[in-house]
């Protein structure tokens, strides 16, 4: 679990012989678009363990700051039950044809201070680049500025431009602050509107 079933060939009508790539990307747009972003809920904690479990070791690095084999159980049930007021998770969910379910990207949120949350986001290695952790921070905005809040924080290594792009990229004012180690911390305004990025 946690990783994207192989990838079958399509028969593609309109070339006869499509090059492997090709089919690849094609199955892999239609994949993401399946994607379903929702807030986490107590019974995801099996597969969000396997979610872990299944990125690779550089993902989890950047992830948690540090070389990890995933989260435990306990860990798992905790990002599960949020309060939904004062903390906060998001999983973007993919149900491959005939099979269950399985958790392709988790967003969790905790509070940073009174006005201020944490967020941090992590999306299946399958699945990069396709819009899933842009539609996962999305979510974060919409549900801190539901609960008042005025500023969203995240904590990242200094050399990860994916995270720090999708943030940048938000067309809300953000501010990074290194704080020490290799270590940034970006900081979204919530009280402007957004600008197209
Ligand atoms: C960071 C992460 C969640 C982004 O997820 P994603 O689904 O690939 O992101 P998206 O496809 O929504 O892309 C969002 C933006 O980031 C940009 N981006 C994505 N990967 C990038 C990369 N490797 N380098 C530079 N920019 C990148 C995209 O181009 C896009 O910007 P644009 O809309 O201006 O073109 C993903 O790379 C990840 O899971 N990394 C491992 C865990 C991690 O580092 N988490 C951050 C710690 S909080």
């Amino acid at each position: 679990m946690g990783q994207i079933p192989q990838i079958a060939a399509i028969p593609d009508r309109a070339t006869a012989t499509p090059s492997p790539g090709d089919v690849f990307a094609a199955r892999a747009r239609t994949l993401a678009t399946r994607v379903r972003i929702r807030q986490i809920r107590p019974t995801d904690s099996a597969a969000l363990q396997a979610f872990y479990t299944g990125l690779s070791d550089e993902s989890r690095r950047t992830r948690f700051l540090g070389s990890t084999i995933g989260i435990g159980g306990n860990q798992s049930r905790y990002f599960c039950t949020p309060d939904h007021a004062h903390r906060e998770g998001f999983v973007a969910v993919m149900r491959p044809a005939h099979r269950p379910s399985i958790i392709v990207g988790h967003l969790c949120l905790e509070p940073d201070g009174t006005d201020r949350a944490e967020v941090a986001v992590a999306v299946a290695d399958e699945l990069l680049g396709r819009g899933i952790g842009r539609r996962l921070v999305d979510a974060a905005v919409d549900w801190a500025r539901r609960d008042g809040l005025r500023t969203l924080t995240a904590t990242m290594l200094a050399d990860n431009p994916a995270i720090q792009r999708l943030l940048t990229g938000l067309g809300l004012p953000t501010v990074a602050v290194p704080i020490g180690a290799g270590v940034v911390e970006v900081r979204i305004d919530l009280d402007t509107e957004r600008t197209a990025a």
